[in-house]
């Protein structure tokens, strides 16, 4: 079972830090989409999405890789982190990805510190995450995704 995880994690390095705690336990090939403009996926089972979420989004570099370089009927997850929980952050991602007929196994999400814009003036939201609580349901989530 090989997987990749595909990231983007530039604004704390919070969604980063999840996969930080995953790579703890667990071993895979890890990809920043910020470093790379497009990447060969092929000889994966398993292909993560991870970003901290930007205007409601994955960042566009990791929609981007998935648009061009998922292959066709891959395994697929989704890790992201925000700074004010809503629902349909990965919609944008789960529709790149099911026009490659993936599988969607499950998605993790959490808070993570968010200083964009006013929230800078008050020191930010989210302050003190992703937590270890955090970190520990990230690695809980990987190891209970179907193999
Ligand atoms: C330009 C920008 C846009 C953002 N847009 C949103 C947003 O739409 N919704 C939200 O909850 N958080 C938003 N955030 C906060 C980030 O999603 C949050 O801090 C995340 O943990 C950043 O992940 P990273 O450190 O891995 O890049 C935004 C942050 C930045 C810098």
């Amino acid at each position: 079972m090989k997987t990749a995880i595909v990231y983007y994690s530039q604004h704390h390095g919070n969604t980063k830090k999840l996969i930080d705690a995953i790579a703890a336990q667990y071993e895979f090939t890890l990809i920043d989409a910020a470093q790379t403009a497009s990447v060969f996926l092929e000889d994966y089972d398993r292909i993560g999405f991870a970003s901290g979420v930007y205007y409601s989004k994955f960042h566009k570099s990791v929609l981007q890789i998935a648009e061009q370089d998922l292959p066709h009927n891959k395994a697929v997850f989704f890790l992201y982190t925000y700074g004010a929980k809503k629902d349909g952050y990965t919609k944008s991602i789960a529709e790149v990805v099911r026009k490659k007929s993936a599988r969607i196994l499950g998605e993790f999400g959490c808070p993570g510190l968010d200083t964009f814009g006013p929230f800078k003036l008050v020191g930010g939201i989210a302050k003190g995450h992703p937590s270890q609580e955090d970190c520990d349901g990230a690695v809980r989530f990987y190891g209970s995704l179907p193999s």
